[in-house]
């Protein structure tokens, strides 16, 4: 290691290259002083960044759109959500040996077609339902995986300054 000179050591070394065979080609025009690794290692997400940033957003955004009763909108917000956990049980099928795709099919698929349902019938009161409904089958998840004081509940108010919830006119 430490005959490696830094120019080169990064990268050869991140690149899996032969560090003689790489130095001996002096021929080959010099590498750049500051370089990023070659290959650099893909970001895993955790069950919890994909809960963070997939599910969690976008589970506002549906009961923010219903409330609004902008129902193109909470359609919308609907299939994400829907996108969001399909994609989500097959990044990663088990989480501490338990089957995900089980668990989010008992939790919340009776409650998104409720959803489902009431922005079909466009009604308010039954958006109001069904949406407790799926908000309390995230939290019975939460319960089964061990994870309890994740606590989720319909929003206080937008957490996102920049998009308008209200139906467009
Ligand atoms: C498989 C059942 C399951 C369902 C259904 C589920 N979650 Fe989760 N959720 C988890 C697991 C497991 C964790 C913990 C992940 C970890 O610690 O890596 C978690 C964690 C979270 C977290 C904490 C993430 C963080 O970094 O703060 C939030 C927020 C969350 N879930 C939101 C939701 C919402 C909103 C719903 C319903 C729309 C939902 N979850 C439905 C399994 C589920």
């Amino acid at each position: 290691m430490s005959k490696i000179p830094v120019l080169f050591g990064t990268v050869a070394l991140a690149a899996g290259i032969g560090v003689g065979t790489a130095l001996s080609q002096s021929d080959q025009p010099a590498a750049p002083a500051a370089t990023v690794p070659a290959a650099p290692a893909p970001y895993v997400m955790t069950m919890g960044d994909m809960m963070n940033t997939l599910i969690q957003p976008r589970h506002a955004k549906l009961g923010l759109a219903g409330r609004a009763r902008n129902w193109p909108l909470a359609q919308y917000a609907l299939v994400e959500l829907r996108q969001a956990f399909a994609g989500i049980v097959k990044a990663q099928p088990q989480f501490h040996g338990l089957p995900v795709g089980e668990l989010v099919n008992a939790a919340v698929s009776q409650p998104l077609n409720a959803v489902d349902a009431a922005i079909g019938a466009q009604d308010p009161k039954q958006f109001a339902v069904a949406y407790d409904q799926l908000t309390r089958g995230c939290n019975a998840c939460h319960a089964a995986v061990d994870h309890p004081f994740v606590v989720i509940k319909a929003p206080d108010s937008s957490a996102f300054p920049n998009q308008d919830f209200s139906p467009h006119k």
